[in-house]
């Protein structure tokens, strides 16, 4: 599953101390395993080799430009969200044609900018949006292709903020609005619309709604065809879900096991857009006990981590696994696991068990790679933390932490 393994009571990253690094490099920071990312793209890879798919890694949920290097050199396109994306893709070497851009919001200056690097395809997220695209390629004198976003309106059992396949939600266009789009798509001059994409949502584990929500669309794209409408992209999105604790996801041969037999019918070229799937178990984020305090009814660990790095507990009331970097046997008891940060939602966990811990000890929190460092802030006027990757028996800082100089960039002092 991944590459953090303990030896002799030590926690490992490949062939790397976890505590070794934390000694060159000093705490929090998060910690990448080249060959556990690298091998979840080249699992989904091997699984859907039938179906030959152009795999967009959704960089949104790990956007350092090493590691969506690292993808890109096995064949991975992107999928990007917003212009600071595509312009990191770019930096990364990702081929622009095999760049998607989804996003509710895409202002003009991000499409002038895809239409100027010239990517495979918008995922249109609104009639408007499409006008819009429409209005600004004529400007270029651009042709572009374009997907619509459907929005398949099926249940996907996962947390309510990251559910975007119902109509409760702000993402895609719904099946009536796409069917009068492709009925008037002739006034898109400039926009040629070839393409389907659903995405329902994350941290989905069964492959129901997945079979679900892409039945439905090919039967879509069924009703457009008898029509004479043509579509040639199928992009059916990210979405895997991954263990955190004790959950039983489908792996990428089961979930190819379901889909392929659907969608090798269509003879579409198939798109996907894993993200949590591929680097979720590939990082963990490392943080040093500060204080253990007990009030008397609850035990506190503090560590030198907070919610500014890692928000997921807080924002989506995840678990995450939390070992200690150096295994201790002692009897273990339950502790909230917290940070430093004037919040009360600034946690890692909750009457969690863990060894006798004290001062100074590290702790990693495991899974920690997807939607982890992007999501990360500057609250409480704390640097973000540095990133690391492991290959092998060797570790490189990815990220440098950031200094107060950079906490101050652009901010002044103004007189009146
Ligand atoms: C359009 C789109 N595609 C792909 C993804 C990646 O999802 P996941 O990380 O669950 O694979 C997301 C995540 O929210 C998304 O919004």
């Amino acid at each position: 599953m991944h590459d953090f393994e303990f030896k002799e009571g030590q926690l490992w990253c490949e062939g790397v101390k976890v505590s070794s690094i934390a000694e060159r490099v000093g705490t929090p920071f998060y910690l990448y395993s080249y060959k556990t990312l690298t091998d979840h793209f080249l699992k989904i890879q091997k699984a859907f080799a039938k179906l030959d798919p152009i795999i967009c890694f959704a960089m949104k949920s790990n956007g350092n430009l090493n590691v969506i290097k690292s993808l890109v050199d096995l064949g991975a396109g992107i999928d990007i969200v917003s212009i600071g994306e595509l312009g990191k893709a770019l930096l990364a070497g990702a081929d622009p044609k095999k760049i998607v851009f989804a996003s509710v919001g895409k202002t003009e200056e991000e499409i002038a900018f895809a239409i100027e690097t010239g990517i495979l395809l918008f995922n249109v997220e609104s009639e408007p949006e499409l006008e819009e695209i429409n209005r600004i390629a004529v400007k270029m004198d651009r042709k572009v292709q374009a997907a619509l976003r459907i929005n398949p309106d099926v249940p996907a059992p996962t947390h309510e903020y990251t559910n975007t396949g119902s109509l409760k939600k702000k993402f895609g266009i719904d099946l009536g609005t796409s069917r009068q789009i492709f009925k008037a798509y002739k006034k898109y001059s400039h926009v040629k619309i070839n393409g389907l994409h659903i995405h329902i949502g994350s941290q989905i584990t069964s492959g129901v709604p997945f079979v679900g929500a892409i039945k439905k669309v090919i039967t879509f794209i069924d009703e457009l065809s008898a029509e004479g409408i043509k579509i040639e992209y199928l992009d059916i999105g990210g979405g895997l879900g991954i263990i955190y604790k004790n959950e039983i996801p489908q792996t990428a041969q089961q979930y190819a096991d379901k889909v392929i037999p659907i969608l090798e019918k269509t003879g579409l070229k198939i798109i996907m857009e894993p993200g949590r799937f591929i680097v979720g178990n590939a990082g963990i984020f490392v943080t040093k006990i500060l204080y253990v305090k007990d009030n008397g009814l609850k035990k506190f660990v503090i560590v030198d981590g907070g919610m500014n790095d890692l928000i997921r507990p807080m924002l989506y009331d995840a678990y995450h696994e939390i070992v200690c970097v150096a295994q201790n046997k002692g009897a273990r008891q339950k502790f909230d696991v917290v940070g430093p940060i004037c919040e009360s939602g600034d946690f890692f966990a909750h009457d969690r068990l863990l060894p006798k811990v004290k001062k100074n000890d590290l702790l990693a929190v495991m899974s920690a790679g997807a939607y982890g460092y992007v999501m990360s802030s500057n609250y409480n006027m704390r640097p973000r933390v540095g990133e690391i990757m492991v290959k092998g028996d060797k570790f490189k800082i990815i990220k440098d932490r950031e200094t107060f100089k950079d906490l101050m960039r652009g901010e002044k002092i103004v007189t009146w």
